[in-house]
């Protein structure tokens, strides 16, 4: 935005920054750190989208779509790629595909992001039985549970049949930690051990590949299926990919049309997907950084804890200790007021999250709103 001038003005009470356009108007100014999903498309994703060369993508004939679903296949060194409308759903056909069996059971972590925050689709729509392994604060889960959560086939007169493994890479509930390869191998090794899939829900897995330096094909060697979004970290407007076996896929395009996933002129969607490849890959590692300020930065204020430690790609949680007299909640109501916008992550605990279209002095003035969010309510308080 160009600005010529920033002050420091009352407004419903609180003190906001106001940048002041050139023609004098003034804007509140807003830093959007909800999610890495709240990127708007570039005007290069607009060009791109407006200009894409489409056909109908049900009957197969979407030229877009098949460029960009063969060209995600190579770069995570999978057979084929099927574009879907969203992570939730690339996760849900994934899932279904390798448990085409109702009564099916997987294991999975308790903190992922299939277990918390997909609707239970797995078990309402496909009949699959989830059985949660703790997810240790690195998002791993530790092997040995695993193991033992594998069902015992000779007593399938009582139990469900295990028959898939799925880890999520970057984690995020745990602040969008790593799984390294040599991890998600071991869980692949103890899943042809037993005869089961490994599913990766990867919906920020090119942050977690640069994060760790590794090519994304190798961390999800071991893995029989991904499901890869467009729209987190790469800051594409919409959809994920998923990709496996061509045989795989090829029945992951049949549930994708039960379920209403299959778009027709979608080569639109695809096309604003490969910009954001073009643009957007190569700024993972300063999402990164920024994050790591931002980790730093808030670390110094009184009243907040951040593990800086854990903040290994875009994710930021920052816990709101007990003495600061503010519940997560009315942080984040208060520093929506400021123009900063973030999410509660549960009990006095925000988070905040890197995307592209967040620069390093939104990252300090984001740090700022914060002081003056905590220092405006030990003011309330009397706190000195
Ligand atoms: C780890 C993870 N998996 C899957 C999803 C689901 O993606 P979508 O919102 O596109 O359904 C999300 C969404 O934030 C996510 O964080």
């Amino acid at each position: 935005m160009d600005s010529s001038r920033m002050e420091l003005v009352t407004y419903m009470g609180h003190k906001n920054v106001f940048l002041f356009s050139s023609s004098g108007k003034m804007v509140m100014r807003t830093v959007d750190l909800r999610s890495d999903t709240v990127t708007k498309p570039t005007e290069a994703m607009r060009n791109a989208m407006a200009n894409a060369e489409v056909d109908d993508d049900v009957l197969g004939y979407d030229p877009t779509a098949q460029r960009l679903e063969a060209e995600i296949a190579r770069i995570m060194g999978k057979e084929a790629g099927l574009f879907v409308p969203s992570g939730t759903m690339g996760n849900l056909i994934s899932v279904l595909t390798h448990c085409q069996i109702r009564g099916s059971e997987i294991i999975l972590g308790d903190y992922s992001h299939i277990h918390i925050y997909e609707n239970g689709g797995i078990a309402t729509l496909g009949g699959v039985h989830p059985r949660t392994v703790k997810n240790n604060e690195d998002g791993t889960m530790d092997l040995d549970l695993i193991e033992a959560a594998i069902r015992d086939p000779s007593f399938e007169i009582c139990y469900p049949t295990t028959r898939l493994i799925c880890l999520e890479n970057s984690h995020a509930h745990s602040g969008g930690r790593c799984l390294s390869a040599e991890y998600t191998d071991k869980v692949g090794e103890l899943a042809k051990k037993y005869g089961l899939k490994l599913h990766i829900d990867g919906a920020r897995i090119f942050n977690a590949s640069v994060a760790l330096g590794v090519p994304v094909h190798r961390l999800v060697r071991a893995a029989d299926s991904v499901s890869v979004c467009l729209s987190k970290g790469l800051g594409a407007p919409v959809g994920s990919v998923v990709v496996g076996s061509k045989s795989f896929i090829a029945k992951a395009k049949i549930l994708r049309k039960t379920l209403g996933g299959g778009m027709r002129q979608v080569g639109v969607l695809c096309a604003a997907a490969f910009i954001a490849f073009q643009e957007n890959l190569v700024k993972l590692e300063g999402d990164h950084k920024k994050a790591k300020i931002l980790a730093e930065e808030l670390n110094k204020i009184k009243g907040l804890k951040v593990d800086i430690a854990a903040v290994e790609t875009n994710i930021v949680y920052c816990d709101i200790l007990k003495g600061s007299k503010i519940s997560e909640t009315e942080m984040c109501k208060t520093l929506e007021q400021h123009g900063l916008l973030i999410l509660p992550e549960g009990p006095q605990r925000i988070r905040f999250v890197i995307h592209h279209q967040i620069s390093e002095n939104d990252v300090h003035y984001a740090a700022s709103c914060v002081q003056r969010a905590l220092a405006g309510v030990a003011e309330e308080n009397g706190d000195k």
